[in-house]
Protein backbone atom coordinates (compact mmCIF):
# COMPACT_ATOMS: atom_id res chain seq x y z
CA UNK A 1 0.00 0.00 0.00
CA UNK A 2 1.60 3.25 -1.02
CA UNK A 3 1.76 5.58 1.54
CA UNK A 4 0.56 8.15 -0.34
CA UNK A 5 -2.98 6.77 -1.16
CA UNK A 6 -6.02 8.59 0.41
CA UNK A 7 -8.27 7.53 2.92
CA UNK A 8 -11.19 6.73 0.51
CA UNK A 9 -10.95 6.94 -3.08
CA UNK A 10 -13.82 7.41 -4.97
CA UNK A 11 -13.97 6.54 -8.75
CA UNK A 12 -16.85 6.39 -11.17
CA UNK A 13 -19.28 5.59 -8.73
CA UNK A 14 -23.34 4.79 -10.43
CA UNK A 15 -26.14 3.15 -8.80
CA UNK A 16 -29.87 2.86 -9.87
CA UNK A 17 -32.66 1.41 -8.00
CA UNK A 18 -34.65 0.78 -11.17
CA UNK A 19 -35.10 3.97 -12.62
CA UNK A 20 -33.81 6.08 -10.21
CA UNK A 21 -30.26 6.95 -10.40
CA UNK A 22 -29.40 6.88 -6.66
CA UNK A 23 -25.51 7.85 -7.76
CA UNK A 24 -24.78 9.13 -11.06
CA UNK A 25 -21.01 9.62 -11.80
CA UNK A 26 -19.29 10.23 -8.27
CA UNK A 27 -15.83 10.81 -7.88
CA UNK A 28 -13.72 12.24 -4.91
CA UNK A 29 -11.54 11.37 -2.43
CA UNK A 30 -11.01 11.69 1.25
CA UNK A 31 -7.63 13.14 2.54
CA UNK A 32 -5.61 10.55 5.05
CA UNK A 33 -6.00 12.57 8.67
CA UNK A 34 -8.96 14.83 6.92
CA UNK A 35 -12.14 16.14 8.86
CA UNK A 36 -14.82 15.60 6.15
CA UNK A 37 -18.34 16.92 5.83
CA UNK A 38 -20.73 14.73 3.22
CA UNK A 39 -23.63 16.50 3.30
CA UNK A 40 -26.74 17.03 0.84
CA UNK A 41 -30.36 16.86 0.88
CA UNK A 42 -32.73 14.11 1.84
CA UNK A 43 -32.31 11.40 -0.72
CA UNK A 44 -29.21 13.00 -2.37
CA UNK A 45 -27.43 9.63 -1.90
CA UNK A 46 -25.26 9.80 1.42
CA UNK A 47 -26.17 6.82 2.92
CA UNK A 48 -26.07 4.72 -0.41
CA UNK A 49 -22.56 5.96 -1.29
CA UNK A 50 -21.59 5.20 2.57
CA UNK A 51 -22.92 1.60 2.07
CA UNK A 52 -21.06 1.13 -1.15
CA UNK A 53 -17.97 2.05 0.86
CA UNK A 54 -18.70 -0.46 3.72
CA UNK A 55 -19.15 -2.84 0.83
CA UNK A 56 -22.68 -3.50 1.50
CA UNK A 57 -24.09 -1.93 -1.12
CA UNK A 58 -23.29 -3.15 -4.93
CA UNK A 59 -22.24 -0.45 -6.89
CA UNK A 60 -23.50 -0.92 -10.61
CA UNK A 61 -20.19 0.89 -12.03
CA UNK A 62 -17.46 2.62 -10.56
CA UNK A 63 -14.25 1.75 -8.03
CA UNK A 64 -14.05 2.37 -4.51
CA UNK A 65 -10.54 2.01 -2.44
CA UNK A 66 -10.06 2.64 1.84
CA UNK A 67 -6.21 3.47 2.39
CA UNK A 68 -5.71 2.04 -1.38
CA UNK A 69 -7.52 -1.28 -0.60
CA UNK A 70 -9.81 -1.96 -2.92
CA UNK A 71 -12.97 -2.55 -1.73
CA UNK A 72 -14.00 -5.85 -3.76
CA UNK A 73 -10.49 -7.31 -4.12
CA UNK A 74 -9.48 -6.68 -1.29
CA UNK A 75 -12.75 -6.17 0.83
CA UNK A 76 -11.33 -7.78 4.34
CA UNK A 77 -8.47 -5.34 4.64
CA UNK A 78 -10.48 -2.60 3.48
CA UNK A 79 -13.21 -3.22 5.47
CA UNK A 80 -10.88 -3.36 8.70
CA UNK A 81 -9.89 0.41 7.49
CA UNK A 82 -13.47 1.18 8.28
CA UNK A 83 -15.62 1.97 11.51
CA UNK A 84 -19.52 2.73 10.34
CA UNK A 85 -22.04 4.05 12.12
CA UNK A 86 -25.14 3.24 10.41
CA UNK A 87 -28.02 5.28 10.15
CA UNK A 88 -30.05 2.22 12.07
CA UNK A 89 -30.07 0.43 14.85
CA UNK A 90 -29.26 -3.22 14.77
CA UNK A 91 -28.25 -5.15 17.70
CA UNK A 92 -28.90 -8.48 19.67
CA UNK A 93 -30.36 -7.84 22.41
CA UNK A 94 -29.69 -10.30 25.28
CA UNK A 95 -25.62 -9.32 25.60
CA UNK A 96 -24.62 -6.75 27.74
CA UNK A 97 -23.23 -4.08 26.20
CA UNK A 98 -19.61 -4.54 27.00
CA UNK A 99 -19.86 -8.48 25.73
CA UNK A 100 -21.78 -6.77 22.79
CA UNK A 101 -18.49 -4.40 21.84
CA UNK A 102 -16.28 -7.42 22.84
CA UNK A 103 -18.17 -9.69 20.37
CA UNK A 104 -17.97 -7.04 17.49
CA UNK A 105 -14.27 -6.56 17.94
CA UNK A 106 -13.80 -10.51 17.51
CA UNK A 107 -15.24 -10.31 14.52
CA UNK A 108 -12.52 -8.32 13.48
CA UNK A 109 -10.04 -10.87 15.04
CA UNK A 110 -9.34 -7.79 17.70
CA UNK A 111 -9.32 -9.87 20.81
CA UNK A 112 -8.29 -9.21 24.75
CA UNK A 113 -5.51 -6.78 23.79
CA UNK A 114 -8.49 -4.16 22.66
CA UNK A 115 -10.10 -4.61 25.80
CA UNK A 116 -8.71 -1.30 27.27
CA UNK A 117 -9.55 0.67 23.72
CA UNK A 118 -13.28 -0.88 25.00
CA UNK A 119 -13.46 0.35 28.49
CA UNK A 120 -11.80 3.58 26.61
CA UNK A 121 -14.79 3.50 23.94
CA UNK A 122 -17.57 3.24 27.13
CA UNK A 123 -15.71 5.94 29.17
CA UNK A 124 -15.44 8.54 26.05
CA UNK A 125 -19.30 7.87 25.23
CA UNK A 126 -20.87 8.02 29.04
CA UNK A 127 -21.71 4.38 28.33
CA UNK A 128 -19.40 3.23 31.51
CA UNK A 129 -22.24 3.00 34.04
CA UNK A 130 -24.52 0.99 31.25
CA UNK A 131 -21.85 -1.69 30.73
CA UNK A 132 -23.02 -4.30 32.65
CA UNK A 133 -26.98 -3.76 31.13
CA UNK A 134 -27.89 -5.43 28.23
CA UNK A 135 -28.93 -3.78 25.28
CA UNK A 136 -32.76 -4.23 25.77
CA UNK A 137 -32.84 -2.41 29.11
CA UNK A 138 -31.23 0.91 27.35
CA UNK A 139 -33.04 3.94 26.19
CA UNK A 140 -32.90 4.54 22.56
CA UNK A 141 -30.09 7.38 23.06
CA UNK A 142 -27.96 4.86 25.06
CA UNK A 143 -28.45 2.50 22.20
CA UNK A 144 -27.20 4.88 19.68
CA UNK A 145 -24.15 5.53 22.49
CA UNK A 146 -23.71 1.42 21.76
CA UNK A 147 -23.81 2.10 18.00
CA UNK A 148 -20.79 4.26 17.78
CA UNK A 149 -18.82 2.32 20.30
CA UNK A 150 -19.57 -1.00 17.99
CA UNK A 151 -18.11 0.70 15.27
CA UNK A 152 -14.99 1.76 16.29
CA UNK A 153 -14.39 -1.14 18.55
CA UNK A 154 -11.56 -2.62 16.38
CA UNK A 155 -10.03 1.20 16.48
CA UNK A 156 -10.39 1.82 12.72
CA UNK A 157 -7.93 4.82 10.81
CA UNK A 158 -11.26 5.93 9.02
CA UNK A 159 -14.60 6.27 11.09
CA UNK A 160 -17.59 7.47 8.78
CA UNK A 161 -20.91 8.78 11.03
CA UNK A 162 -23.50 8.70 8.89
CA UNK A 163 -26.20 11.30 10.72
CA UNK A 164 -25.34 10.30 14.19
CA UNK A 165 -26.65 13.26 15.46
CA UNK A 166 -30.15 12.95 14.27
CA UNK A 167 -33.00 12.73 16.39
CA UNK A 168 -30.46 12.43 19.30
CA UNK A 169 -30.54 14.88 22.41
CA UNK A 170 -28.12 18.00 22.80
CA UNK A 171 -25.92 16.21 25.38
CA UNK A 172 -25.48 13.25 23.56
CA UNK A 173 -24.66 15.44 20.65
CA UNK A 174 -21.78 17.23 22.45
CA UNK A 175 -20.57 13.88 23.99
CA UNK A 176 -20.22 12.74 20.29
CA UNK A 177 -18.82 15.34 18.76
CA UNK A 178 -15.96 15.99 21.71
CA UNK A 179 -15.16 12.27 20.92
CA UNK A 180 -14.59 13.05 16.94
CA UNK A 181 -12.23 15.67 17.76
CA UNK A 182 -10.47 13.47 19.83
CA UNK A 183 -10.16 10.58 17.44
CA UNK A 184 -9.36 13.49 14.69
CA UNK A 185 -6.36 14.99 16.94
CA UNK A 186 -5.11 11.36 16.88
CA UNK A 187 -4.98 10.96 13.17
CA UNK A 188 -8.19 9.16 13.02
CA UNK A 189 -9.91 10.40 9.40
CA UNK A 190 -13.33 11.51 10.18
CA UNK A 191 -16.35 11.22 7.83
CA UNK A 192 -19.22 12.97 8.76
CA UNK A 193 -22.94 13.43 7.33
CA UNK A 194 -25.09 15.61 9.35
CA UNK A 195 -28.09 17.65 8.97
CA UNK A 196 -27.17 20.36 11.46
CA UNK A 197 -25.03 22.62 9.25
CA UNK A 198 -23.70 24.90 11.56
CA UNK A 199 -21.55 22.08 13.13
CA UNK A 200 -20.37 20.80 9.52
CA UNK A 201 -18.72 24.18 9.39
CA UNK A 202 -17.37 24.51 12.62
CA UNK A 203 -15.96 20.74 12.73
CA UNK A 204 -14.87 19.75 8.64
CA UNK A 205 -12.13 21.07 6.92
CA UNK A 206 -13.74 19.60 3.59
CA UNK A 207 -17.11 19.51 2.63
CA UNK A 208 -18.78 17.63 -0.37
CA UNK A 209 -22.47 18.46 -1.31
CA UNK A 210 -24.20 15.81 -2.87
CA UNK A 211 -27.45 16.43 -4.56
CA UNK A 212 -29.64 14.13 -6.61
CA UNK A 213 -26.76 11.52 -6.70
CA UNK A 214 -24.05 14.06 -8.15
CA UNK A 215 -21.49 15.88 -6.73
CA UNK A 216 -22.37 19.67 -6.19
CA UNK A 217 -19.09 21.27 -4.88
CA UNK A 218 -15.78 19.58 -3.07
CA UNK A 219 -14.07 22.25 -1.07
CA UNK A 220 -12.51 23.81 1.96
CA UNK A 221 -15.29 24.73 4.10
CA UNK A 222 -14.12 28.38 3.92
CA UNK A 223 -13.60 28.24 0.54
CA UNK A 224 -17.28 26.98 -0.27
CA UNK A 225 -18.32 30.44 1.47
CA UNK A 226 -15.95 32.33 -0.03
CA UNK A 227 -16.73 31.95 -3.60
CA UNK A 228 -20.51 32.58 -2.83
CA UNK A 229 -20.05 36.46 -2.94
CA UNK A 230 -23.38 37.49 -1.30
CA UNK A 231 -24.33 38.67 2.07
CA UNK A 232 -27.56 39.39 3.90
CA UNK A 233 -29.04 43.05 4.97
CA UNK A 234 -32.19 43.15 7.20
CA UNK A 235 -33.49 46.14 7.41
CA UNK A 236 -36.43 47.40 9.94
CA UNK A 237 -38.82 50.13 7.76
CA UNK A 238 -41.61 52.27 9.17
CA UNK A 239 -44.66 51.48 7.37
CA UNK A 240 -45.91 49.36 3.88
CA UNK A 241 -42.85 47.82 2.61
CA UNK A 242 -42.66 47.36 -1.53
CA UNK A 243 -39.52 48.42 -2.13
CA UNK A 244 -37.89 50.43 -5.13
CA UNK A 245 -38.28 47.82 -8.36
CA UNK A 246 -34.72 46.78 -8.31
CA UNK A 247 -34.28 45.49 -5.05
CA UNK A 248 -37.70 44.06 -4.91
CA UNK A 249 -35.93 40.62 -6.48
CA UNK A 250 -33.11 41.04 -3.58
CA UNK A 251 -36.15 40.05 -0.87
CA UNK A 252 -35.60 36.70 0.45
CA UNK A 253 -37.92 37.02 3.55
CA UNK A 254 -40.26 39.56 5.33
CA UNK A 255 -41.36 39.28 8.92
CA UNK A 256 -43.44 41.47 10.91
CA UNK A 257 -41.70 44.85 9.52
CA UNK A 258 -38.27 43.99 8.72
CA UNK A 259 -36.99 41.91 5.92
CA UNK A 260 -33.89 40.56 4.37
CA UNK A 261 -32.35 41.08 1.62
CA UNK A 262 -29.23 38.90 0.04
CA UNK A 263 -27.07 41.38 -1.90
CA UNK A 264 -24.05 40.61 -4.26
CA UNK A 265 -21.03 41.87 -2.85
CA UNK A 266 -19.44 43.06 -5.83
CA UNK A 267 -22.44 44.52 -7.54
CA UNK A 268 -24.80 45.94 -4.37
CA UNK A 269 -22.65 47.79 -2.11
CA UNK A 270 -24.86 48.41 1.05
CA UNK A 271 -24.32 52.23 1.26
CA UNK A 272 -26.35 52.57 -2.63
CA UNK A 273 -29.02 50.43 -1.61
CA UNK A 274 -29.85 51.94 2.11
CA UNK A 275 -30.05 55.27 -0.33
CA UNK A 276 -31.93 53.75 -2.45
CA UNK A 277 -34.57 52.54 -0.15
CA UNK A 278 -34.83 56.18 2.14
CA UNK A 279 -35.21 57.71 -1.95
CA UNK A 280 -37.96 55.90 -2.16
CA UNK A 281 -39.37 57.63 1.00
CA UNK A 282 -39.08 54.74 3.61
CA UNK A 283 -37.80 55.46 7.14
CA UNK A 284 -35.33 52.64 7.93
CA UNK A 285 -35.29 51.89 11.65
CA UNK A 286 -32.64 49.62 12.06
CA UNK A 287 -29.99 48.04 10.07
CA UNK A 288 -28.47 44.73 10.03
CA UNK A 289 -25.63 42.90 8.15
CA UNK A 290 -25.34 38.73 7.76
CA UNK A 291 -22.22 36.94 6.44
CA UNK A 292 -23.53 33.61 4.52
CA UNK A 293 -23.79 30.35 6.37
CA UNK A 294 -22.81 26.74 5.15
CA UNK A 295 -27.20 27.12 5.03
CA UNK A 296 -27.12 29.54 2.73
CA UNK A 297 -24.47 27.77 0.29
CA UNK A 298 -26.63 24.88 0.45
CA UNK A 299 -30.01 26.31 -0.41
CA UNK A 300 -28.08 27.91 -3.09
CA UNK A 301 -26.81 24.92 -4.36
CA UNK A 302 -29.70 22.27 -3.89
CA UNK A 303 -32.91 25.03 -3.30
CA UNK A 304 -33.66 23.41 0.08
CA UNK A 305 -32.99 23.91 2.97
CA UNK A 306 -31.14 20.88 5.08
N1 LIG B 1 -32.75 -0.09 -1.12
C1 LIG B 1 -33.30 0.88 -1.85
N2 LIG B 1 -34.23 0.61 -2.80
C2 LIG B 1 -34.77 1.58 -3.56
N3 LIG B 1 -34.44 2.89 -3.46
C3 LIG B 1 -33.52 3.23 -2.55
C4 LIG B 1 -32.91 2.25 -1.71
N4 LIG B 1 -32.01 2.90 -0.90
C5 LIG B 1 -32.09 4.21 -1.22
N5 LIG B 1 -32.99 4.41 -2.21
C6 LIG B 1 -33.29 5.70 -2.85
O1 LIG B 1 -32.06 6.26 -3.30
C7 LIG B 1 -32.03 7.66 -3.07
C8 LIG B 1 -30.86 8.00 -2.18
O2 LIG B 1 -31.12 7.51 -0.87
P1 LIG B 1 -30.09 7.68 0.32
O3 LIG B 1 -28.75 7.23 -0.15
O4 LIG B 1 -30.66 7.03 1.51
O5 LIG B 1 -30.07 9.26 0.50
P2 LIG B 1 -29.59 10.15 1.74
O6 LIG B 1 -28.84 9.27 2.69
O7 LIG B 1 -28.73 11.22 1.13
O8 LIG B 1 -30.83 10.72 2.34
C9 LIG B 1 -33.38 8.02 -2.44
O9 LIG B 1 -34.23 8.47 -3.47
C10 LIG B 1 -33.85 6.71 -1.87
O10 LIG B 1 -35.26 6.66 -1.82
MG1 LIG C 1 -29.09 8.91 4.70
Amino acid sequence: MPVTSDAISIEGVRKTYGTLKALDGVEFSIRRGEFFGLLGPNGAGKSTLIGIIAGLVRMDAGRVAVLGHDNRREYRAARRALGVVPQELVFDPFFSVRECLRIQAGYYGCGREYWPWIERLLDELDLASKAGATIRQLSGGMKRRVLIAQALVHKPPVVILDEPTAGVDVELRRTLWRFARKLHAEGTTVVLTTHYLEEAEELCQRIAILDRGRLKALEGTGQILARHPFRFLRLTLDGDFRLPPGLEPCVVSRLNGSLELKLKREEQPIGEVLESVRGAGFRIVDVRTREPTLEDVFLELTGERA
